[in-house]
């Protein structure tokens, strides 16, 4: 056990922690891989195209670096439970940090619209799943009251402590390639990680830990029929493939325009057909396998390099934040038949059209 990596919140703790505070919850979250996507990249025209995989926490997404922050913290403000809306993702990460905390998870979802994946994660931990018959923005609406009335912390991105954690992803990125990208996209839902990841790089300029004349352009994207940024006002019936970021009225909406202006970036919206082709070209052309909501950045990669706002030699980190197994059913199969053959070598042999 001696050379076991150091916790996420160990690791950041001068830039993250309070005078004395222990993080006793861990589940090994962050340390997630930068990959350099030469053969996708080859595809976009960009040479210095990278993948923050976020796949690889805990639970399969992002959310656990913020989560292990609040789970800590809320265990350390004495709470009883805590509670959350989500479109999957959140709730899956807040099961699993409540059960290491020994705390109730109440979960409030939107109805019918989150993966599979997702759902059996909060289940398998014990989570209390409600699920109503409305969409996110309902469920957070919700879910704010109950927080106010004291009856349990909340745990989505309007809880600081969540914004505060996700910064350690802006954090790695300049760790791994020794500087801050040229430009940073990603998918925007509630619009709480493009603000942690712009507070994270900012976090780093003041730290001295990266210069503050290269900060990245931020560049999120939205899904066309969830785009309330884009758009100017909310959605009120919000609607795409990419489940994660069904949202018409995201918390955190004036961070993340604060994030695009200051940085001198874009949020735009990507149709869910560039998306669903996106998740594909990820996972075909360099293996990795993200939810469609993660493929959104690709998307918006794609379009811009091939709009020419994005030179050949621009360093670009694109951050997959889910993994593709919490979805399976957006996974369309194309080719190959799983209707059983013969169990013989001809008849195989045929079916491999070798
Ligand atoms: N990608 C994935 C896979 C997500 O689950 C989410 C958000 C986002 C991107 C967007 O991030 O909200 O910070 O702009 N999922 C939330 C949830 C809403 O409930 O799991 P954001």
């Amino acid at each position: 056990m001696t050379d076991a990596p150091r916790p996420l919140l160990e690791r950041y703790r001068a830039l993250l922690a309070r005078d004395g505070e222990s993080f006793p919850i861990t589940l090994g979250e962050g340390m997630t891989p930068l990959v350099h996507a030469r053969r996708l990249g080859d595809e976009l025209g960009l040479d210095q195209l990278h993948l923050k995989f976020e796949g690889t926490n805990p639970t399969g997404s992002f959310k656990d670096r913020g989560m292990v922050l609040a789970v800590n913290r809320a265990v350390a403000a004495g709470a009883r439970a805590v509670v959350c809306a989500s479109t999957g993702n959140t709730s899956a990460s807040a099961a699993a940090y409540a059960a290491a905390a020994g705390l109730p998870c109440h979960v409030i979802l939107p109805v019918g619209k989150v993966a599979r994946g997702k759902l059996a994660q909060a289940l398998a931990a014990g989570a209390r799943l409600i699920m109503i018959d409305g969409n996110f923005d309902e469920a957070l609406t919700a879910v704010r009251r109950l927080g106010e009335e004291g009856l349990a912390v909340v745990v989505n991105s309007v809880n600081p402590d969540r914004l505060d954690g996700q910064q350690t992803g802006a954090f790695e990125v300049v760790d791994a390639l020794g500087r801050a990208p040229d430009a940073l996209a990603l998918p925007v839902g509630n619009a709480g990680n493009i603000s942690a990841y712009w507070r994270g790089f900012t976090t780093y300029a003041d730290a001295g830990r990266m210069s503050a004349d290269a900060m990245p352009r931020m560049l999120g994207f939205q899904a066309e029929g969830a785009a309330p940024i884009v758009r100017g006002e909310p959605i009120e019936k919000p609607e795409t493939v990419a489940t994660a970021i069904r949202i018409g009225n995201p918390a955190s909406w004036e961070l993340a325009v604060e994030a695009r202006d200051r940085s001198g970036g874009v949020i735009e919206a990507v149709s869910d057909d560039e998306i669903l082709d996106a998740q594909r070209m990820i996972v075909r052309l360099e293996g990795v396998f993200c939810e469609p909501a993660s493929a959104a950045g690709v998307a918006g990669v794609r379009r811009l390099a091939a709009e020419g706002r994005l030179d050949r030699d621009t360093v670009v980190v694109c951050v997959l934040t889910g993994h593709g197994l919490k979805d399976p059913d957006a996974v369309q199969a194309e080719e190959g038949s799983l209707t059983p053959i013969a169990p013989e070598l001809d008849a195989i042999r045929r079916e491999m059209d070798l």
